[in-house]
């Protein structure tokens, strides 16, 4: 057989599958279309599934086979491994060495939720599965239909966000389908996801644990139950760190980026518009399309080719939910540039600036 085209990836060939769509109810799965996708997980098949976060690529975590599919789906370097997705408290147990008390007590407080625990992994888990680390990223999620496929599978569940590596992660069946169709077997659509930012990464294996990425679950609030908590550098920088500092492996992999080149911009709000002005007025003078990504108090400030609002700045889980999909809707309207604002690094607005940050490669105006 001959390739389809002399310009395809070779090694994107083998993907030409039907990919599978099923509109599924978020509240109350039906049981004939969980047991579809979960069919298709215990034959090593790579399942998008919603979680309360973004959608997740879904293989079985205990079969090596679907997890390196899983990778070369996404087009993923295999040295950043997925969080491993559990239906039930107990199997943290046979995925890892040892569970600290410590941690007990988060899954008990957090659990199911935007919450991804690091602990020592047990000899169970294939090598690929954890990039051939000695730790594992385990998660509950907060979602039916998560819970509903990875108990209906009856394994846990390795599941990286559903988006093309690098990509804005999805918030929506249709970003799935945008990057995966042809790639996966089966994505079921439960409509928009609720946080719409990743959950938080927290490594247990040291002491004080330490966040090495801000999510759906704030420091604030892991500070108040644990007492100490510590911040990776990477998870709150400002410029790109040294890989050697980054503890996760994921954050060394550029993250997040829309095809258009980006700006953020942070400081004091008047500050920030009257920046951003100055930055639309240059790129327009160049003939570059520019588009804005401002919030609801600010939208009105400026004349850019497109504009976009998050939501309001009192309202930080509007703006979070809205952050990936407006990043995609940039590229689809072709803009050269985006500009964006920086918001207040408080509570999730500390996931939302890490995100904008890495989106721009460290691309960051301070005023
Ligand atoms: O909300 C989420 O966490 C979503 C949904 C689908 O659950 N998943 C997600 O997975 O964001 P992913 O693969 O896109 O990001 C996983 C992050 C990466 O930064 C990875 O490096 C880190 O978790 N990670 C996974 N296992 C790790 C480990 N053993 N040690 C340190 N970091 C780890
Ligand atoms: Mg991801």
């Amino acid at each position: 057989m001959s390739r389809p085209d002399s310009n395809s990836d070779a090694r994107d060939w083998q993907f030409m599958k039907k990919t599978l769509v099923l509109r599924i109810n978020s509240q109350e799965p039906e049981l004939e279309k969980i047991r579809i996708a979960a069919d298709f997980i215990k034959k090593g098949g790579l399942v998008a599934f919603p979680t309360e976060t973004v959608y997740g690529l879904g293989a079985d975590a205990l079969n090596p086979k679907a997890v390196l599919a899983l990778f070369e789906a996404k087009r993923r370097p295999v040295d950043n491994p997925p969080i491993v997705h559990v239906g039930d408290v107990k199997d943290v147990y046979r995925l890892t060495k040892k569970v600290p008390r410590k941690a007990e007590r988060l899954m008990t407080r957090f659990w199911p939720g935007p919450l991804t625990l690091i602990f020592e992994r047990s000899e169970i888990v294939p090598d690929v599965t954890v990039a051939s680390l000695d730790t594992i990223g385990i998660r509950m999620p907060r979602h039916w239909v998560a819970l509903a496929l990875i108990r209906g599978s009856g394994c846990p569940i390795a599941a990286p966000s559903a988006n093309l590596a690098g990509k804005p992660s999805p918030t929506s069946a249709k970003h799935v389908l945008d990057d995966l169709n042809g790639r996966i077997d089966v994505i079921l659509d439960a409509g928009p996801t609720h946080i719409g930012v990743e959950s938080t990464v927290l490594d247990m294996t040291v002491e004080p644990p330490q966040i090495l990425r801000p999510g759906g679950t704030p420091y604030e609030v892991l500070k108040e139950v644990l007492g100490k908590v510590e911040l990776n550098p990477v998870a709150v920088a400002n410029k790109a760190l040294p890989v050697e500092k980054a503890r996760s492996p994921g954050v060394k992999h550029r993250h997040y980026a829309p095809n258009a080149d980006m700006i953020v911009v942070e400081g004091e709000m008047t500050a920030v518009v009257n920046k951003i002005n100055e930055l639309v007025c240059f790129y327009v003078q160049v003939n570059k399309k520019v588009g804005v990504l401002a919030t609801d108090e600010t939208a009105r400030c400026y004349r850019a080719d497109v504009v976009k609002s998050l939501g309001s700045r009192s309202d930080m889980a509007i703006v979070a939910r809205n952050l990936f999909r407006l990043l995609r809707e940039f590229d689809l309207e072709k803009v050269d540039v985006i500009i964006a604002e920086g918001v207040s690094a408080e509570r999730i607005g500390l996931a939302i600036m890490n995100r904008l940050r890495k989106a721009s490669g460290y691309n960051i105006v301070m005023v």
